[in-house]
């Protein structure tokens, strides 16, 4: 059976998606993606970061993954400086590379909502997963290998037209 990923902009109140995508990553993720020590326990991780995670317009998105009722992916994007933001994608385990935050990553390009953004990425240098996803989608190294860590960095492109 295939497994059918819908998209959906989180709208800040949307408390319960966050609350699943984290609880379904492995410690291992969640220190990836939050640059954690450890084995990050998952209450404490929406406890500091259930803000940021769920940050919408106009200073941000929180684009979720679901696969039936479960929310198995999560891509944040969160203005600083003018026309610079950040990036920050998670998908839960079981569903990792199935092409999930390829398909996240492609709606953000897709919105054109950002096009001349620049997106910037921080991934530590062993995460062969983010640094494959991140070149997959046009981002360059901007700084690094630095304290084990890259800055990678895109200036977004508009929608593709056809
Ligand atoms: C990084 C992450 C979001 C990728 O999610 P995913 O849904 O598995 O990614 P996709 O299936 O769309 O794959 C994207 C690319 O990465 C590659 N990839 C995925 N997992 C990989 C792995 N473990 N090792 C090497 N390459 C990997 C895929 O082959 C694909 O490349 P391709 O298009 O050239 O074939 C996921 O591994 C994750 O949540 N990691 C922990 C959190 C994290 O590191 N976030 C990034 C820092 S903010």
């Amino acid at each position: 059976m295939t497994t059918v990923i819908t998209l959906r902009e989180l709208d800040g109140t949307a408390a319960e998606d966050v609350r699943s995508v984290v609880l379904a990553c492995s410690p291992g993720t969640l220190r990836r993606r939050f640059f954690l020590p450890g084995r990050p326990d998952p209450a404490d991780v929406l406890g500091r970061y259930r803000r940021y995670l769920l940050a919408g317009p106009p200073d941000g998105v929180a684009l979720a993954a679901i696969d039936g009722r479960t929310t198995v992916g999560l891509l944040n994007l969160v203005a600083g400086e003018a026309r610079v933001a950040e990036l920050g994608i998670m998908v839960a385990d079981p569903w990792q590379r199935q092409g999930i935050a390829t398909g996240l990553a492609g709606w953000l390009r897709a919105s054109g909502r950002w096009a001349g953004w620049t997106v910037r990425a921080v991934t530590q240098v062993d995460n062969a997963a983010a640094r494959a996803l991140l070149r997959r989608q046009g981002f360059r190294v901007r700084h690094g290998p630095q304290h084990g860590e890259y800055e990678y960095e895109l200036t977004m492109p508009g929608p593709e037209v056809a």
